[in-house]
């Protein structure tokens, strides 16, 4: 009898199969796929993994209480495979949905389970296939009665962190932990469109691929050393096999996208929460789809410049501090949020809790969550980054280097939105007196909104158009 089913045998499915198996773990993994299993079989050859052909075999080849993980497209397929499972479960058996659910999903579904029997636990899961294969970092969310049921398992097949503690944990009740990973990946789209944002004036400077990838090789040995600058590096050095050009010069200029950045911005939007940087950078990956237009509208304007007068060393300083910068205000933005959600939706989510789960094995893993640790540990009830007695001095030194690099962007016309969005914040963030005052009187004027004073309390109103 196995100890662990899973459902859904592609890449990550099969991977975090092979992940748990490695760890004495009995696995058994069933895929409407024959070929799936398949794969599943030769890749597990000498493992502790064996295969179901049906969903009922699935059942009866695992030991109760049942612990059944999915890894399954997020969306409908989801609720299809909790159906046909579900008639099938014995009361006390565990169903782990371990892919990009919808936080609302994942609420719906919890509460659906709720007086079935079966423990629901709605769980992120980051790192992609490596991750999942060697460890990945895992964000569970439900109940602290079902954690703790998986919780032995999860944690021998869990990312370490530099101090060895695994790299999952209870992040809070029902769908906390699909909304902490839907963050997560806001704040993965977030650094990512900084850094083609670097990339963009660098390259625009006259650096090479060979240089790009040694700077970026630098930087990750330094204050930026993270999981997406170390990726970089190894992109710009990559040969194709068929021409021997550079990967990275072959690639078409549109980026995807499967949702998780657009729930962030929804979420907040519907939260009142600010993430300007995370919203820009989902903006910037519809731009970058609109192909077609851009060159035929690039055909009517000549703004875009090459900057050949620069000096390179001072330039790629002021890179690499303006995306530290950035950096630092896209994982503000993301934690504010969190803080904002767990409220709202009674999730109870620890911030120090998520930012340790996220100190490996996840795609956001960087030396600066070891210092917004540090942050939180120096002053747990710290509001905002922002006046962490860590990052107050980072912050005031590197202000100037994204100035700088914004002024550089905009002087040769190459867009540099997410980065801007990250002075905005802070500038507006801490700003004791925004020109709100104006919007204000402009909603009086037009629509009697009334406003409120400086000089006294109350709710005011002016006929603005007499005398
Ligand atoms: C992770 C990633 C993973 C996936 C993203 C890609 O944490 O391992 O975030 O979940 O690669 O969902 O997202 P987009 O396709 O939206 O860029």
């Amino acid at each position: 009898m196995a100890h662990f089913g899973m459902v859904g045998l592609g890449t990550m499915g099969r991977n975090f199969s092979l992940n748990v198996a490695d760890h004495g773990f009995e696995v058994c993994g069933y895929d409407r796929d024959e070929a799936q299993r398949t794969r599943l079989l030769q890749e597990g050859d000498g493992k502790p993994v064996s295969i179901a052909g049906s969903s009922a075999e699935l059942v009866q080849k695992l030991q109760t209480p049942r612990l059944i993980m999915l890894l399954v497209p997020a969306g409908k397929i989801v609720d299809a495979v909790i159906d046909e499972l579900l008639p099938q479960l014995s009361k006390g058996d565990i169903l782990i949905d371990g892919g990009n659910s919808h936080y609302i999903d994942t609420e719906r579904r919890y509460q659906a389970l709720q007086n079935s029997g079966i423990h629901f636990i709605g769980m992120g899961v980051s790192g992609g296939e490596e991750g999942a294969r060697f460890g990945s970092s895992m964000m569970p969310g439900g109940d602290k009665q079902s954690y703790e049921l998986v919780k032995e398992i999860l944690e021998a097949v869990a990312a370490k962190a530099p101090d060895g503690a695994p790299c999952v944990a209870f992040m809070g009740n029902t769908a906390a932990g699909h909304y902490v990973k839907m963050v997560h990946n806001g704040i993965e789209y977030a650094v990512m469109q900084m850094i083609s944002e670097v990339y963009c004036l660098l390259k625009n400077a006259g650096f090479s691929n060979t240089e790009l990838s040694e700077l970026f090789n630098d930087w990750n040995a330094g204050e930026l050393e993270s999981f997406l600058v170390e990726i970089t590096s190894k992109i710009f050095a990559k040969k194709d096999t068929e021409t021997g050009a550079d990967v990275i010069d072959l690639i078409l200029d549109k980026a995807k996208q499967k949702g998780t950045g657009l729930w962030t911005s929804e979420s907040a939007l519907e939260l009142n929460v600010p993430i300007p940087t995370i919203d820009v950078s989902v903006s910037m990956r519809y731009l970058s789809s609109l192909k077609d237009e851009r060159v035929r509208l690039s055909k009517l304007y000549s703004h875009q410049n090459k900057i050949s007068s620069i000096d390179k060393a001072p330039l790629q300083n002021i890179c690499r501090d303006a995306l530290h910068f950035g950096m630092m205000m896209a994982y503000c933005q993301g934690i504010e949020l969190l803080e904002t959600a767990s409220e709202t939706f009674k999730y109870d989510i620890d911030i120090k809790t998520v930012i340790q789960v996220w100190r490996a094995g996840c795609i956001i893993r960087s030396a600066l969550l070891r210092d917004l640790y540090n942050a939180y540990e120096k002053q747990p009830d710290l509001q905002n980054i922002i006046e962490s007695e860590i990052f107050v001095p980072v912050l005031k030194e590197k202000r100037g280097s994204l100035v700088q690099f914004l002024k550089t962007s905009m002087d040769a016309g190459l867009p540099a939105a997410a980065s801007a969005a990250s002075l905005d914040y802070f500038d507006a963030y801490t700003l004791s007196r925004m020109p709100a005052n104006l919007i204000q009187a402009q909603r009086d004027f037009f629509g009697a909104h009334t406003y409120e004073r400086v000089d006294k309390e109350g709710t005011f109103h002016t006929e603005w158009g007499k005398n």
